[in-house]
């Protein structure tokens, strides 16, 4: 549960930093209601022989607790290679891939070893609330540049941002958070050209959190890792794997580039209990994926329910959908929590945005928002 955060500090006594005076901890309302539609997790717990072969394997490690973990967890990087080699058909080495504790720290090590005081790291809103506190935290300068009405980046825009800026990194959320936006390989290939001539050198990630949920044809943006060494590509397995609790997030790029990242890990980042979880629920992968086409399908018809009734959607290709648009939309989230259903107060204004859960979840929430918004 979220705890608040006492901003009174008494002068003189804590030394903190100017810049963080005042401001809360990031984080969406942990609450206990039958419904959970507000970060964006897999709605199915892992099957119970998941569990099973989770927990041998945690045991396991246990036995060997009393010493430090692979630093290195080649054989993790392996298996998410294997895994990639499936899931997108591309080809990649143990070192071109990387791991932490999260997509989060995996973003953090990317600024910590390519940003710094001085540099800048470019996005475009609106996109991940994260994004700008991996820049705090690192003392990067933060830049949003913008994206259309409809949630797309016009390359052009971008390419004009990129040369203004002259960035050291690029952030491109694909499909984007909140607004399910994909990006088309023709943007992200006009951002890798226009980052490849910002002097001094600029990486382009592009972040696939929600990378298994995008449509068919959608393209991922490992296909392009081939020619392009300033490119990273990271991926979680909070979302489509649905193990949001084992906090694992990787990436995948040149070997430079994840040797850059291992420069500034802290030491044993990754629990041997963490890496004995992920390697066996990647031996798990087709099972704890298996609710992805019926999640694709959901979010898919909910975008046709939500228009149905008159309502502004963006299009989606992860598992949550941009809806409105209201005009208070802080009423419509509070009726909702009000009858048990917890979404998002998240994006422009106006705008909410819902998890794809269960068809059971679905259905709470479609008669939840009826009522509330008088559908
Ligand atoms: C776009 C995007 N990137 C990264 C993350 C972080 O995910 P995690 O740290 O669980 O891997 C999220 C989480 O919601 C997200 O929406």
């Amino acid at each position: 549960m979220t705890s608040d955060l006492d901003t009174e500090q008494p002068n003189g006594v804590l030394p903190l930093r100017p810049d963080l005076v005042g401001l809360l901890p990031y984080g969406a309302p942990q609450l206990d209601v039958p419904h959970l539609l507000n970060v964006n997790e897999n709605p199915y717990a892992p099957a119970p022989d998941v569990v099973a072969d989770i927990a041998e394997a945690v045991a396991r490690a246990a036995a060997g607790l009393n010493r430090y973990p692979d630093r290195d967890f080649e054989d993790l990087r392996a298996d998410l290679a294997g895994y990639l080699r499936v899931e997108s058909g591309v080809e990649l080495t143990t070192d071109q891939v990387w791991a932490a504790n999260g997509s989060n720290e995996i973003m953090l090590h990317v600024l910590q070893a390519f940003g710094g005081p001085g540099r800048t790291v470019l996005s475009f809103a609106p996109t991940y609330s994260m994004y700008p506190e991996y820049a705090r935290d690192t003392f990067t300068g933060w830049v949003a540049g913008r994206r259309e009405a409809d949630f797309s980046l016009d390359p052009d825009v971008a390419r004009a941002a990129i040369a203004e800026h002259a960035p050291s990194v690029v952030l491109l959320a694909s499909p984007n958070n909140p607004t399910g936006t994909a990006l088309p390989a023709t943007t992200v290939l006009a951002v890798l050209d226009a980052a490849a001539r910002v002097p001094g050198g600029c990486v382009v990630v592009v972040d696939e959190a929600y990378g298994e949920f995008r449509r068919t044809g959608v393209p991922s943006a490992l296909e392009l890792l081939p020619d392009h060494p300033h490119l990273a590509v990271s991926r979680t397995m909070s979302k489509a794997f649905g193990l949001a609790g084992a906090r694992v997030g990787y990436l995948a790029a040149a070997p430079a580039l994840v040797d850059a990242l291992r420069v500034v890990r802290l030491p044993y980042h990754l629990s041997a209990v963490t890496q004995a979880v992920a390697r066996a629920a990647l031996r798990h992968a087709p099972a704890l994926m298996a609710q992805v086409g019926s999640l694709r399908d959901e979010r898919d018809a909910l975008v046709v329910w939500l228009r149905g009734q008159g309502l502004t959607v963006a299009d989606s290709d992860a598992n949550f959908v941009l809806f409105g648009l209201f005009d208070d939309r802080h009423a419509i989230w509070q009726g909702l929590l009000d009858r048990g259903v917890l979404i998002r107060e998240v994006g422009p204004d106006g705008w909410l945005r819902v998890s794809v859960g269960t068809p059971k979840d679905m259905v709470a929430f479609k008669n939840a928002l009826s009522e509330v918004a008088g559908l």
